[in-house]
């Protein structure tokens, strides 16, 4: 982490609920790569400022982003969302649920593609999106999460820099050109408004634009 990066997290009053999800979720024998405190508030910021009801995550980990984004639903809100290891999902269920957020989150286990493609099939649709699953998947996601979008809705995506990864040239692994290629997109694509934020390890947001 940088100086500055440092200097911006002390800043910040230490979340009480997300740090005992992260304390859990290590417990738990799952990894300790939830997003940055600073970006999880971004999430609920921005899931509170467009007035989301139905937002979606793909890749649950432990709750803490879960958490983040239930936090800024509308009254009556639900976010769905998909994580491919079941007992990955149970214990983000648990954690969420200790949290406060166990009505308005539901879990989808397995292949996220086959999870978004059934929600294609049934019309669904989200205002909110946070990807934070395999890289390999970003560039399928993006496109799932489009054709799954309300106009306005919001697009956000952790890890674009795949902790410096994605801007060695020497690092040429299917992950890392999956995420070079998602960044493309976003950062282009005339469907959407996008920014990229390089900070942490980086984090892409962007508007589906109306068709
Ligand atoms: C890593 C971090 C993440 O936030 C993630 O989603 C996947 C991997 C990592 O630092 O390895
Ligand atoms: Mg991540």
């Amino acid at each position: 982490m940088t100086n500055e990066e440092q200097y911006i997290d002390a800043l910040l009053e230490t979340d009480q609920v997300l740090e005992q999800i992260r304390t859990a979720t290590a417990a738990q024998g799952m990894p300790d790569i939830a997003v940055a405190p600073g970006y999880g508030r971004l999430l609920t910021m921005l899931v509170a400022m467009n007035n989301v009801t139905k937002a979606l995550e793909i890749g649950a980990l432990g709750g803490y982003s879960g958490v983040c984004i239930a936090r800024g639903l509308q009254q009556g809100g639900s976010l769905t969302s998909l994580e491919l290891l079941p007992q990955y999902a149970e214990a983000a269920k648990r954690n969420v649920t200790q949290a406060g957020f166990g009505d308005c989150i539901s879990y989808l286990v397995g292949d996220a593609k086959l999870s978004l493609e059934q929600l294609v099939e049934r019309n669904e649709k989200f205002q909110f999106f946070f990807i934070d699953a395999d890289k390999e998947g970003y560039p399928a996601y993006l496109e799932y999460a489009i054709q799954l979008a309300e106009p306005g809705a919001v697009i956000v995506a952790d890890n674009i820099l795949l902790r410096g990864r994605t801007i060695n040239e020497h690092k040429q692994g299917p992950a890392v050109q999956a995420v070079r290629g998602f960044n493309q997109t976003i950062a282009n694509d005339p469907r959407l408004q996008s920014t990229l934020l390089p900070g942490y390890d980086g984090l892409a947001i962007a508007r589906v634009l109306a068709k």
